[in-house]
């Protein structure tokens, strides 16, 4: 993916022992399509060397403000302007006590006070001691940099170097990759809530074994990260799958359809949009059982009857709020041939404005993958892409959609 293709950032570096990833957070910011300028202050170059940097980032790295290199001398003019966020990774306490003062008595102060604040914006992931970052003083000036404008992406939790467990780690480079992608995303759902349910669901037979199938939870989870990217709460119903929870989503683990119904029905309660994504199993075995069914020598072999399972998908789009305009649900069809037919009888069946049709074989458990939209008005195809180019492809017809509702 190159998701911050063209994206120029500056990436300030101040002094903790969490330098050490900032090593990898830079090759990943440039493996992602960005251009970044490296700037370091005195403290930092105490954990890690601007040759490293400079070598990771292929460009020189600026520790001073009086670097002759620049023609004017002005570095903390030239590089603020030319930038499209600075990301000071990793902030330090003393670095944010700095920036709330306006101190500007080095490059990397100095650049932040003199960049144009209304389009440069100020990322931060703080990295320090637990009790450096539960202090009064530090929680003030956090509070007071966001009210400044600033992003804060917030800290780790865990071991620490100094020994101690606790919250104020540094986020890993690829949490922080992430956030910074989101950060670029156009807001289009700010302020919606989102629900999405995703993967398989599994119902068992007894205590050992059970049905299941074949998906991956990608495509929901995928949705989920493009909600997310836009602004909206989300939360995702998962059934058993293992995917990496995507940053900032409420993650619901369940197993079974019934258990899928429960959770969504809670969730879906203040939500403004719906996708329903998760292949939920039709049917359940009638009977389960409360201890393993043995096999007996000579015994034949047991008979499963089935029982319907409830549609989660249908259940939901006949609820007051979905049929009174202020709950959007999205279906999926996940089809083997004739995709745009049964896509259209589907999206009337289960009585959704939107249905997202696509050809299952193809697509299960792969990252990418080709969408059918399919609504009252006719259908629109989403050419082959990625499941997270896609989702947020979809996103952006929901919330326009939703902004006509
Ligand atoms: O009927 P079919 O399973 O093909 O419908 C697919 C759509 O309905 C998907 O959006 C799926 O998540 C949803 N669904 C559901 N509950 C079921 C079966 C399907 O929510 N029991």
């Amino acid at each position: 993916m190159n998701d911050l293709a063209g994206k120029h950032i500056v990436l300030g570096l101040t002094g903790g022992i969490a330098c050490y990833k900032s090593a990898e957070l830079c090759r990943a910011l440039v493996k992602e399509g960005a251009t970044v300028q490296v700037v370091m202050t005195a403290a930092s170059e105490q954990f890690i060397t601007p040759v490293t940097m400079q070598a990771l980032s292929n460009r020189p790295v600026y520790c001073s403000q009086w670097d002759p290199r620049e023609p004017n001398n002005m570095p903390h003019i030239n590089l603020s302007r030319q930038s499209d966020a600075i990301l000071i990774a990793p902030c330090s306490a003393d670095f944010m006590a700095r920036l709330v003062h306006g101190a500007a008595d080095e490059l990397l102060s100095l650049m932040c006070l003199a960049r144009p604040i209304a389009t440069v914006p100020l990322l931060i992931a703080p990295a320090m001691n637990r009790e450096m970052w539960a202090h009064p003083a530090t929680q003030r000036n956090m509070a007071q940099l966001a009210a400044d404008g600033a992003t804060l992406l917030g800290v780790g939790s865990g071991e620490q170097a100094c020994g101690e467990t606790g919250d104020g780690r540094m986020l890993e480079p690829e949490q922080i990759l992430e956030d910074v992608v989101a950060f670029f995303q156009p807001k289009v759902l700010a302020g919606r809530k989102v629900v999405v349910t995703a993967g398989p669901t599994f119902e068992a037979l007894d205590p050992i074994r059970g049905i299941t199938n074949h998906s991956s939870g990608k495509m929901g989870f995928a949705i989920a990260r493009a909600a997310h990217e836009a602004g909206a709460e989300v939360s995702v119903v998962a059934g058993p799958v293992s995917l990496p929870t995507p940053r900032g989503v409420r993650r619901i683990d369940v197993r079974s359809a019934r258990e899928m119904l429960a959770a969504t029905e809670a969730e879906v309660a203040q939500a403004d949009v719906f996708v329903a994504t998760a292949a939920v199993a039709d049917w359940r075995p009638a009977t389960e059982s409360g201890q393993k069914i043995k096999k007996e020598g000579g015994s034949p072999p047991p008979t499963v009857s089935f029982t319907e399972n409830p549609d989660i998908l249908a259940t939901v789009a006949r609820s007051a709020r979905a049929q009174a305009g202020a709950l959007f649900c999205v279906g999926f069809a996940a089809e083997s041939h004739d995709l745009a037919a049964n896509a259209k009888a589907k999206r009337e069946r289960k009585g959704v404005p939107l249905l997202v049709g696509n050809i299952g074989p193809s697509t299960f458990g792969q990252d990418d993958n080709q969408l059918l939209l399919v609504d009252a008005q006719g259908a629109v195809e989403l050419p082959r892409a990625s499941k997270l180019v896609l989702a947020r492809q979809l996103v952006a017809e929901i919330a326009r959609r939703r902004a006509q509702a």
